[in-house]
């Protein structure tokens, strides 16, 4: 009797199939499997479907397992994911699991918890070409190229990163035992550097889905002509609102010569002595954590 129930479990994990971060390529350079991605895949690897749930944050239910390495990257430069069913060199997921992709961000600091997430990037299903997301992860071999918003404050990031597959999104999650939409959100630490001021309001996570919502209740093999992606508005640089936090300012440079005319600038404008660069020959310098001093300069 129990060996019948661990070869049910068995079968049930082999029909699950699933998607996880494992690579991130900034700069046109593949950093190493798992770096500042958070957490490891191979800790968590299963479907979120209670969107509920505090898995639904980084698919893990402690955001204590952070990463060592927070990787740098230009605002308004792309960043390429890698997801995979089980690993590096693996498919990016079955056929079946058709649905949207979608990336949020967040200040690292918040370790992903309040009204702290915005989203940079959606797409969802292509009528026309009848393409999700997921045919276009599986004809990329599970790269997914997105853009960091340009002007977007420098600072410490959580990305995350979610595949929603909705092969059994007809019924809605709690209906049976496999019901509902699978959801495969990830996080990677990133250290933004630019000369952005925007702050982008966010949602909380969980808190952004309802399980009855269209988005995530849906039939992929029905009539419906349009698919809405759950979730917030997009963020769209250049419409935001900038926001200057006077806690940003940690310290004045003064350095005002004779006649001068005082203009006080207080946009953070990081120097190249305040970020700690991607360093393309020495492997253990690809992600390394940014040291940030922000400035209000005083400029003649
Ligand atoms: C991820 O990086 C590792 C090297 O760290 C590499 O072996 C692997 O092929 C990469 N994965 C993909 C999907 O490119
Ligand atoms: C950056 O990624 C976007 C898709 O998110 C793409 O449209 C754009 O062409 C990419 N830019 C570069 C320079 O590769
Ligand atoms: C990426 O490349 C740009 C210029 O092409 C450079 O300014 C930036 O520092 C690079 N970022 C990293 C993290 O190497």
């Amino acid at each position: 009797m129990h060996i019948h129930i661990i070869q049910l479990v068995c079968f049930a994990l082999m029909a699950n199939a699933h998607t996880y971060l494992t690579n991130l390529t900034i700069n046109g350079t593949l950093l190493d499997e798992g770096k500042c991605i958070r957490p490891p895949w191979e800790n968590e690897n299963f479907p979120v479907k209670d969107v509920t749930s505090k898995d639904l944050l980084c698919r893990t239910k402690s955001m204590t397992v952070a990463s060592a390495d927070i990787c740098g990257i230009q605002a308004g430069s792309n960043i390429t994911v890698d997801l995979h069913e089980s690993g590096p060199g693996s498919r990016a997921l079955s056929e079946s699991h058709r649905g949207p992709c979608i990336v949020y961000m967040a200040p690292l600091d918040s370790n992903g918890d309040g009204p702290v997430w915005f989203k940079i990037y959606e797409d969802g299903w292509d009528k026309a070409a009848d393409t999700w997301c997921v045919n276009t992860l599986i004809a990329n071999k599970g790269k997914l190229e997105v853009t960091i918003p340009r002007d977007i404050a420098p600072g410490n990031y959580l990305l995350r990163t979610e595949v929603i597959a909705l092969h059994e999104a007809n019924r809605v999650y709690g209906a049976d035992e496999s019901a509902g939409a699978e959801l495969f959100p990830n996080c990677a630490q990133l250290a933004v550097y630019g000369t952005g001021t925007v702050h982008p309001s966010g949602v909380n996570i969980p808190g952004i889905y309802d399980k009855t919502q269209p988005g995530l209740h849906y039939d992929l093999w029905g009539d419906s002509t349009t698919y809405e992606i759950p979730g917030p508005t997009l963020y769209v640089p250049g419409k935001g609102a900038p926001i200057v936090l006077a806690a940003d300012i940690q310290s004045l440079d003064l350095s005002i010569g004779e006649d001068s005319e005082l203009i006080l600038d207080t946009h953070p404008s990081p120097t190249s002595d305040d970020v700690t660069q991607l360093s393309p020959s020495s492997k253990s310098n690809h992600c390394v954590g940014k040291k940030r001093r922000r400035r209000a300069r005083i400029e003649m």
